[in-house]
């Protein structure tokens, strides 16, 4: 099993006394959050399981968020040329996304997943009450990656969510996106086309993340997608006839749970080579995922740069 310190104390008691073959695991202890998905790592969990006499009809479960499934999938593809693999995610993010779909890596010189493998889990053990122990602002982060899902595949449920109806992070909630998650990467499994749909959010988010830390004010993942998500759908109204009243909505959603960021003309201009760098592009333009409608995602949106600009500029207004 590996666990970081945070899952340890946390989870793992709740964890192995549901599941008793567990009580004889191994168990490695690694960093928590992105100082655990390193090579070095890696080699370090890889020599315990040699000592402890791991063999290829040995099982990798992984309890943690999102970081810690990644070096486990990477460790388990690795490991006398792949064995079997359980993640039992503890994050909201994890429980959403990150744990299903065999997505694996670690970082490397400073760079965010550059090696890594898929390697699809045998088992994804969705436990919501694995949440109780989150902090709150992580709950928050992950919330935007479950609204995420619904506004690309689910129309009810997005409506749900935005509406107030249901929590993201209620066990209804998790179990449908899970399975949607699920069916998306099923019917795609390696990403070349359908499975593009889950970045929604992402070409600004990723952006909006990585400028976070040149301010000093790390914005999470989710929060930042959150707020990329509003720009792609601003984007959707413009260009593909998204319903004002459905980015309104989000608006008011997103309004109601963060600060909106305002960016300058300097602001944008530094972030526009961060969007560049980060997704694929077309003779110059970025590639983007937009929304006709919710629960109707249309992948592959050619952006230009004034268009990307002007929406870094725009803020919520239309
Ligand atoms: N997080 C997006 C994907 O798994 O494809």
């Amino acid at each position: 099993m590996i666990v970081d310190s945070n899952t340890f104390d946390h989870c793992l008691p709740e964890v192995v006394a549901a599941v008793q073959p567990l009580e004889q695991a191994e168990f490695v202890e690694v960093p928590v959050g992105e100082d655990c998905k390193s090579v070095e790592i890696a080699s370090q969990v890889w020599q315990a399981m040699i000592e402890s006499g791991a063999d290829r009809n040995s099982v990798v479960v992984a309890v943690g968020g999102g970081a810690v499934c990644d070096l486990a999938g990477f460790v388990a593809a690795g490991y006398e040329r792949g064995v079997r693999l359980v993640n039992i995610p503890t994050s909201l993010i994890a429980m959403a996304d990150a744990a299903i779909g065999g997505k694996t890596a670690v970082n490397l010189g400073g760079v965010k997943n550059p090696v890594g493998f898929f390697k699809m889990a045998d088992i994804v053990c969705v436990e919501p009450s694995l949440l109780a122990s989150l902090p709150k602002a992580e709950l928050k982060s992950g919330a935007f990656e479950v609204v995420k899902t619904a506004a690309v595949a689910d129309p009810e449920l997005f409506s749900e969510l935005i509406g107030g109806a249901l929590e993201p992070f209620s066990a209804q909630a998790i179990t449908c996106v899970a399975e949607i998650k699920q069916a998306i990467v099923k019917a795609d499994p390696k990403d070349h086309d359908i499975r593009h749909i889950l970045n929604f959010g992402h070409t600004f988010g990723h952006a909006i993340e990585a400028y976070s830390v040149h301010g000093g004010m790390r914005m999470s993942h989710g929060v930042a997608v959150g707020i990329g998500m509003a720009m792609a759908m601003r984007l959707s109204v413009l260009k593909l006839g998204l319903a004002r009243e459905v980015y309104d909505s989000y608006c008011q959603y997103l309004t109601q749970r963060i600060e909106f960021p305002q960016y300058t003309l300097r602001d944008a201009e530094q972030m526009l080579p961060l969007i560049h760098h980060d997704k694929k592009c077309a003779g110059g333009q970025v590639l983007a995922v937009l929304l006709r409608k919710p629960g109707e995602a249309v992948i592959d949106v050619a952006l230009s740069d004034n268009e990307l600009l002007d929406t870094l500029l725009s803020g919520m207004a239309l």
